[in-house]
């Protein structure tokens, strides 16, 4: 190795240990809940009062998690959503529905942009309510994302890539596209 390229390597390792540091230092000061859990990477969390546990989309993995808040001090994920029907995507944005007892969750194909969809699955049993296909193959280039719910039981899914939403009614029927 050329002096030149030790340089360039000592820089690089310099470089890297900045981000690693940070990371290690928000860590320890964090006084946050730890557990283990499935996945390397998580993408949304949401509180369930109604439950006293944490909901959280495994990203990559595609399944929801369930994080009850018990008495030790290490916590352990429980896989409770892990649909069969949107398999090979990643589960993205989720969203409580309290009125009707029920978890809305956004699946993507994040890698190839051919599939985008919202599921509801009840809070109790988990069982699916609906399951409603909202970007696929052929059509305009989408990256169904993130899911906000209204009083009503409509959704709203942000499209991060074409810049629209799409309204999705009470039972999983597509209502409207709102464009800006
Ligand atoms: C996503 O789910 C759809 C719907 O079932 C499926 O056709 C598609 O193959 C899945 N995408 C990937 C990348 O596996």
């Amino acid at each position: 190795m050329s002096r030149r390229c030790g340089r360039t390597a000592a820089l690089l390792l310099l470089l890297t240990a900045i981000p690693i540091a940070l990371l290690f230092s928000i860590e320890r000061s964090a006084s946050g809940y730890k557990y283990s859990g499935g996945g390397w990477f998580h993408e949304c969390a949401k509180w369930d009062a109604s439950a006293d546990r944490f909901l959280v989309s495994t990203f990559t993995s595609g399944t929801i998690g369930e994080i009850t808040i018990g008495t030790g001090s290490e916590l352990e994920e429980k896989t409770v959503v892990s649909d069969a029907d949107v398999a090979g995507n990643w589960s993205l944005g989720i969203a409580i529905d309290r009125r009707r007892k029920r978890l809305l969750v956004v699946y993507a194909d994040v890698l190839g942009l051919t599939y985008g969809g919202v599921a509801a699955y009840d809070l109790g049993s988990w069982e699916r309510r609906f399951l409603i296909q909202l970007a696929g193959k052929g059509g305009e280039k989408s990256f169904a994302d993130d899911v906000a719910v209204d009083e009503d039981g409509n959704s709203y899914i942000t499209d991060a890539k074409a810049n629209k939403i799409w309204k999705v009614g009470l039972n999983g029927e597509l209502l409207s596209v709102i464009r800006k």
